[in-house]
């Protein structure tokens, strides 16, 4: 991820505000990107100007230590940092035209603990269905193994020790303009938007990291 450090900016998309077409629409991804994903970049700024000393670790490490951190400036670290990584992290995840499926470690370790790639989109739906308001479901890998968890608000799995593979956001902000408060399509189209490539190389990071 570049721009790891303070003082954060709003990195452009990867790809044009229209390219998601027509599974998530242009006006969306302005708001999303340029409104939603700033505030977080601007607050983060903010607390971060305040306290000199959590200015020198990366936005991955300020999520690690934010459940440390004294209570009055947790909640913003937390909430803020886990804003600009999550964000960033789903924004990159996505791509069109897309592959379609996993290939290579992905799969496999999908066919190893989901059976197959039918049963893992059930279990992921399922469980970005059941946020309760606003948050995330990721498929993660942790303990030598990939798993699909969720998070509530802008919590991340790496306060948890788990390496993001996958995320989708399920803040009604990254759909309703288009799904209205139809999550269950929403979870459908960004399956069809997946980048596989960048979730295999994320994968075999994860694997990386932890040797
Ligand atoms: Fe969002």
């Amino acid at each position: 991820m570049e721009n790891n450090y303070y003082p954060f900016v709003n990195t452009p998309l990867p790809y044009e505000y229209d390219a998601l077409e027509p599974f998530i629409d242009e006006k969306t991804m302005h708001l999303h990107h340029d409104r939603h994903l700033q505030t977080y970049i601007d607050n983060l700024n903010a607390v971060l100007k305040k306290h000199t000393k959590l200015q020198k670790l990366s936005l991955e490490r300020l999520i690690k230590i934010s459940v440390r951190l004294p209570k009055k400036i947790q909640t913003a670290v937390r909430n803020n940092a886990g804003g600009v990584y999550n964000h960033r992290f789903f924004f990159e995840g996505l791509t069109n035209p897309a592959k379609g499926e996993p290939f290579g470690k992905l799969a496999k370790a999908i066919r190893k603990y989901f059976t197959d790639y039918e049963n893992f989109k059930s279990e992921f739906k399922k469980a970005a269905l059941s946020v309760f308001g606003s948050g995330y479901a990721w498929l993660v890998f942790g303990n030598n193994q990939l798993k699909i968890v969720t998070t509530p608000n802008q919590n991340n799995p790496i306060e948890q020790g788990l390496c993001p593979v996958l995320c989708i956001d399920v803040w009604e902000h990254a759909y309703y303009l288009k799904h209205y408060n139809l999550r269950a399509d929403y979870i459908d189209d960004w399956f069809c938007i997946i980048d596989w490539d960048k979730a295999e190389q994320n994968l075999i990071n994860c694997i990386k990291n932890k040797k």
